[in-house]
């Protein structure tokens, strides 16, 4: 289908492909009493301190244009925040606010690509990136995240193809929940070097994870990296739409020219908001990453009794479900929500690889979370029969 009826609107309009994750939140739409399974978002409020401080900044200041790369009291809270959560230096200089993380992607990416450069994106793997690549006219190029690895890439066997720039990971990820050992980012980190690559190391979810805390790829490779933050999920403020990157201070000093074409600063009150939860809101943001580990535990219970369980994701709050015996999971994913009134996100939404897996937010109930895992058990042998 031609999205493109706007007659002489740009190509970008046709070349951009459809979210498959909003595909499904449409045809949800007008459908009531479903089991919402598709969110990549907290189900937590933001934290009321948090609230409350942009309560009181709207109430006594006023609202004005910020410096592009975030104020200096933001940039070094988020400065001292990186390295005590994120383990590695990091001065406000290498810092730069952003428009959330997606905004830190599309910065990063219009720094770095010229146009025809190749980059290479995780497959399975958030989409949106992909697109702000196209939209650059940058060419997307894939690697491997084999489920029968743990969803974790091999190192050994990346091959990079000839005009590749930059290579983008994500972890923890989404949709898989994987979280990269360090002697995987090592590996990494020497390819880079050795192939003269920028990395784009999306740690959106850098404060949920379930096991050992995440390794920055940042901490090993910082000449070549800019490491992607987010407010959205540790916070529970992906309305806030704010984010940083962080990375060498000549290349950010670059990105404050891009980011000035492009929107100029970010939201004065989602900085204030954010302020006062990097100085004050720690105890919630543990109480929630304590909440996602309680729903993974408990959905893994439910996956093994219902004999659907294959690994245990160790961070973001995803995970995913093999229905490679139904066939394509797009199709499996209608029927789930026509049938069964499971919304999920088919892996086809993701690449190719896990295109016979569903992926579930574990941001749901664990009530829900285990009748959404009943639901698929029951649509998967009535098509087996
Ligand atoms: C891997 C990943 N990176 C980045 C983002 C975007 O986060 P933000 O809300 O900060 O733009 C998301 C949101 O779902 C995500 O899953």
């Amino acid at each position: 289908m031609n999205p493109l009826t706007y007659h002489g609107a740009a190509r970008l309009l046709e070349v951009l492909p459809r979210s498959g994750i909003r595909e499904m939140a449409a045809l949800s739409q007008g459908r009531p009493g479903l089991i919402h399974l598709e969110f990549g978002e907290p189900s937590f409020m933001t934290p009321p301190l948090i609230r409350q401080a942009a309560a009181h900044a709207i109430e006594t200041e006023r609202m004005t244009y910020t410096p592009t790369p975030g104020p200096l009291e933001l940039r070094e809270a988020i400065a001292q925040k990186v390295e005590r959560i994120n383990g590695y230096p990091c001065r406000p200089e290498e810092v730069f606010v952003t428009h959330g993380a997606t905004g830190a992607l599309l910065l990063a990416q219009a720094s770095l690509l010229n146009p025809g450069d190749k980059i290479l994106f995780p497959d399975p793997g958030w989409p949106n990136p992909i697109s702000q690549a196209l939209s650059l006219g940058a060419q997307p190029e894939f690697y491997p995240l084999p489920s029968e690895n743990g969803y974790i890439p091999d190192p050994s066997r990346l091959t990079i193809p000839k005009g590749t720039k930059a290579i983008l990971i994500n972890s923890p990820a989404n949709p898989t929940g994987a979280v990269f050992p360090r002697e995987v980012l090592e590996d990494l980190a020497a390819l880079a070097r050795r192939e003269g690559l920028f990395v784009i190391s999306d740690e959106a979810y850098d404060q949920i994870y379930f096991e050992k805390a995440p390794v920055s790829m940042r901490a090993l490779y910082p000449e070549g990296t800019l490491a992607v933050y987010s407010f959205s999920k540790s916070f529970a403020m992906t309305g806030w739409r704010l984010g940083y990157l962080v990375g060498p201070e000549e290349l950010l000093q670059g990105v404050q020219k891009v980011a000035e074409a492009f929107y100029s600063s970010t939201s004065m009150v989602a900085q204030k908001a954010a302020l006062a939860g990097l100085k004050g809101a720690a105890a919630d943001v543990e109480a929630m990453r304590l909440a996602y580990r309680e729903r993974r535990d408990q959905a893994i219970e439910a996956a093994r009794e219902l004999e659907l369980y294959r690994y245990t994701p160790e961070g973001a709050f995803y995970l995913m479900v093999d229905v490679a015996q139904a066939g394509d999971s797009r199709e499996f994913a209608k029927r789930l929500l026509l049938e069964k009134r499971v919304v999920a996100v088919p892996g086809t939404a993701f690449g190719k690889v896990a295109a016979r897996e569903l992926r579930l937010s574990l941001a749901a109930s664990s009530e829900e979370i285990r009748e959404g895992l009943e639901r698929i058990r029951q649509l998967l042998q009535e098509g087996s029969r």
